[in-house]
């Protein structure tokens, strides 16, 4: 919401200079419309830190959704059926433009999207360690839709509710896409599933292979993660990892029986007491060793990013040469 601290913020900008008094006005206004509930915008005062969190992290997911397009992209050619083809190609085009609205949030908050970039080709920004795995057959795709999207949702629903405004919004749009995605990708187990023993079996495959790296998606243990405290407390997060996770995990349990697939733990069960599922432990230096670098795709995920970056670069110099033809022109300086 941008009145309650864009008003205060006007009338202590008019005492600049005044010492540590303004800042805490600011400060308290912008705590006032966290605690309300309500959106900062773009043009409110907000802390530094809260600024470079929202920075950092926007920054990542929107990595996260175009390094994402690459291993789906490697079955578009193979699709089994004009409409899976279909389905997979606009599916790959959503979370282009996922990567798009995000970039939008995160230049909202005055870091441009060539500095993201950059950062991102220089390994200084990270995306999601779940797109540093292959996709060895075209259950994958499957697999990915109905687990990798379905964790997506599981952390992105509640960030519809973040309390920075431009990225809550985005939020809204994704998650709606981001549902169709799931449920592409349930359909298609489900297919496969019912289909030859052959067909079943490559979908089982891709589940055992791809369950444990969906349950990292949602990042390292509560106790251990660095951002969670913080984030809560500026509601940009509004719940931990752990609670994310064991969300996801029930909300899968049902979904394999109906698919007729296993999930690949043998702890799973539930419990009774807590009214969840337990589940086994995730092997936490997995995780750490695809983060750090070393997993079977991240050197080919950058590569093929920072390549493509270069062969669009026509595409960019085009496009803001037109802009600013066009800008001119309106301006009636130069005639056609
Ligand atoms: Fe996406
Ligand atoms: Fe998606």
């Amino acid at each position: 919401m941008a009145t309650a601290v864009g008003s205060v913020g006007a009338d202590a900008g008019d005492s600049v200079g005044g010492g540590a008094g303004s800042s805490t006005e600011y400060e308290r206004a912008f705590d006032a419309v966290v605690a309300a509930d309500e959106r900062i915008e773009p043009r409110d005062w907000m802390p530094d830190a809260y600024r470079a969190t929202l920075v950092r992290q926007i920054a990542q997911h929107a990595h996260s959704e175009i390094i994402g397009m690459q291993p789906e992209a490697n079955w578009i050619t193979r699709a089994p059926s004009l409409r899976r083809k279909a389905i997979l190609m606009a599916k790959v085009q959503d979370e282009a433009g996922h990567g798009l609205y995000l970039y939008s949030a995160a230049e909202t908050l005055g870091t441009g999207r060539d500095e993201l970039l950059d950062k991102l080709h220089s390994g200084r920004q990270k995306y999601s360690s779940i797109f540093n795995y292959p996709t060895l057959t075209w259950a994958d795709v499957g697999a990915i839709g109905w687990l990798v999207d379905g964790a997506a949702i599981t952390n992105q629903v509640p960030l519809c509710r973040c309390s920075y405004g431009p990225y809550a919004r985005a939020m809204v749009r994704i998650c709606k896409e981001e549902s169709f995605h799931q449920r592409q990708g349930y359909e298609l187990l489900l297919a496969l599933s019912r289909g030859t023993p052959e067909q079943h079996a490559m979908a089982q495959d891709a589940v055992d292979r791809w369950w444990w790296p969906s349950l990292m998606m949602f990042g390292p243990p509560d106790g251990e993660s660095q951002h969670s405290a913080q984030s809560m407390a500026w509601k940009i997060k509004r719940h931990s990892n752990d609670e994310l996770r064991r969300r996801f995990v029930d909300i899968c349990v049902p979904q394999a029986e109906s698919l007729g697939l296993t999930l690949p733990d043998p702890d799973l069960r539930w419990n009774e007491e807590q009214g969840h599922h337990d589940f086994g432990p995730i092997d936490w230096t997995e995780f750490r060793d695809v983060l750090k670098g070393n997993g079977p795709c991240n050197e080919e995920r950058l590569t093929r990013r920072r390549h493509a970056h270069e062969e669009g670069a026509w595409v960019r110099e085009s496009a803001a040469a037109y802009a600013a033809k066009h800008t001119t022109g309106e301006t009636g300086a130069i005639r056609p």
